[in-house]
């Protein structure tokens, strides 16, 4: 085993047939060994790249637990311990500190951050419009986004940066489902804003680790502050605009936005504008990016596993597009869809869930202290060894048939567990189904970056470097229906 180095970045390599991809080394250090002094260093690495500061014991048992600055925290990785967290003695845990302070600072009281009364009201409201029934509805134009869209992005002479077809694609489905395509004006410069915004709120600031007074301006922050006062004003702007329409007498397209204008009746508030403008900032920002990565990710997967490749390409050609309803797509595309699945337990798009402990709290036999940061971080249980068989490999056939039931409800969480699980989860599915159906169809994809695309946590898990690709047009494509 090569000595413990964050900055070496082992090859990506094939083991048994399976794709191994490159992923920091876990530190063999225990976190008890984390004393003052090595606070500053782990604190270093935290702010480069959290996923470099995990150690052995992370992925080895079921909780580890460590003080930085004073403050305890509470790593826990096991799927009963997290079920009593999150869900038996949830009423223990409240966001965490730092996560409310990274996420209020840019959008407030959205559906992401917002608590107690407020939430129960935001959430019980909006619920209905991602209701199975509700999300099949959006099917058609997920498809017909994603055709009309995706040779505008990919039809390019050259390599490109992958991300950003993957970004402009999920906003512009999100953008056509939920707003009815109005939240686009100036697209080009709404993308780069989301994606500035992304970059620099995302990051940790050792300011808010050394829980720092709100005050204090963080430096890592200024940027992406200015890219969300531009999306603030955009979204005022179409908001004005509807009300306008609404008085006006006009009809309103039935999409999100409208509903969020129309709550309020003889036992709901209506939401104030700010309330709205903090929403559908949320939305925008938890999604589009998060898809996107993930669809980044598997086709980096996909262009290493010819074996995984050639099967989804030969199920997704065997599926007729035209007379199949694209809300069904899932049913048919079994491994496509596992595929997915297995590209979110490797590079779960948003790793970290993190709350803190009100009271102090004990279950079988572990002590969680009162006042602890408790994570649960997707990135180290979906790679944990005593629960995956080949943690670090890619293996899509893990998300089939009976391996499939085998995994347990609390092992695997790409969209978070509890109540405050993604309201955005089966959109999130139905959608990849339908967006890599259609872009495996049409095309291949092959990295072409020159070293690994080394994955770094921002809010996301993205390539450090980008992930450069050289898209071909697939023939069969070209002749309409596969034969
Ligand atoms: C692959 C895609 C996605 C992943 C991996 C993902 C992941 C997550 C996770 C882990 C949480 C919980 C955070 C926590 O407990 O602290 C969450 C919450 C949330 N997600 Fe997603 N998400 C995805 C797509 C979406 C989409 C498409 C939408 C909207 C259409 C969305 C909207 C939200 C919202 C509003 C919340 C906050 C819910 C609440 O607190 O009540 N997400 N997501």
């Amino acid at each position: 085993m090569a000595h413990h180095n964050p900055k070496h970045r082992p090859d990506p390599y094939v083991e048994d047939g399976f794709f191994i991809p490159s992923v920091p080394i876990p530190d063999p250090k225990k976190t008890d060994e984390y004393r003052w002094y090595h606070a500053f260093s782990a604190m270093r690495t935290i702010a480069r790249n959290p996923l470099e500061s995990f150690n052995e014991e992370q992925y080895e048992a079921p909780i580890s637990q460590y003080e930085l600055f004073g403050t305890p925290f509470s790593v826990i990785n096991d799927p009963n311990l997290i079920k009593h967290c999150f869900v038996d003695n949830r009423g223990n845990y409240k966001f965490s500190e730092i996560r409310q302070r990274v996420l209020r600072a840019v959008i407030g009281d959205g559906l992401i951050s917002a608590e107690g009364e407020k939430w129960t009201h935001a959430r019980r409201a909006m619920s209905p419009m991602f209701t199975p029934r509700n999300v099949k509805t959006f099917a058609q134009v997920m498809k017909t986004t994603t055709e009309r869209e995706m040779p505008n992005f990919l039809e390019k002479d050259g390599i490109i940066e992958i991300a950003n077809p993957m970004a402009a694609l999920t906003y512009l489905v999100l953008s056509d489902t939920l707003f009815s395509g109005e939240i686009q004006r100036e697209q080009h410069q709404v993308l780069k804003d989301v994606s500035t915004a992304l970059t620099y709120v995302g990051r940790p600031d050792p300011l808010d680790m050394l829980k720092a007074p709100h005050w204090m301006p963080r430096l890592t922050r200024l940027r992406g502050l200015k890219a969300v006062k531009n999306l603030r004003g955009m979204i005022r702007e179409l908001t004005e605009d509807r009300k306008k329409r609404l008085q006006n007498g006009e009809d309103l397209p039935d999409d999100f936005l409208s509903r969020l204008l129309l709550v309020g009746d003889a036992d709901t508030a209506p939401f104030s504008d700010r309330d709205i403008e903090d929403h559908v900032l949320a939305f925008i920002g938890a999604g589009h990016e998060t898809t996107a990565r993930a669809l980044s990710w598997l086709f980096y997967l996909l262009s290493n596993d010819d074996q995984s490749l050639a099967r989804l390409e030969a199920e997704v050609d065997a599926l007729d597009m035209d007379a199949t309803p694209p809300e069904t797509w899932g049913e048919h595309l079994p491994f496509t869809l596992a595929c997915f699945e297995e590209t979110m337990r490797l590079f779960p798009p948003a790793p970290f869930i993190a709350r803190e402990a009100i009271n102090e709290d004990t279950k079988n036999g572990i002590t969680i202290p009162p006042r602890s940061v408790l994570f649960l971080n997707t990135w180290q249980l979906h790679r944990h060894k005593t629960l995956w068989d080949k943690p670090d490999a890619f293996m899509p056939d893990r998300f089939l048939g009976q391996a499939r039931e085998a995994i347990g409800r609390f092992q695997y969480l790409p969209f978070g567990v509890g109540e405050r699980v993604c309201i955005g989860q089966r959109f999130a599915l139905q959608e990849a189904v339908i967006l890599i159906a259609l872009l495996a169809r049409h095309y291949r994809f092959e990295y072409a970056g020159e070293g690994v695309p080394w994955p770094k946590l921002r809010i996301t898990i993205q390539p450090e470097n980008g992930m450069p690709m050289r898209v071909r047009r697939r023939r069969k494509a070209s002749l309409g229906k596969a034969g």
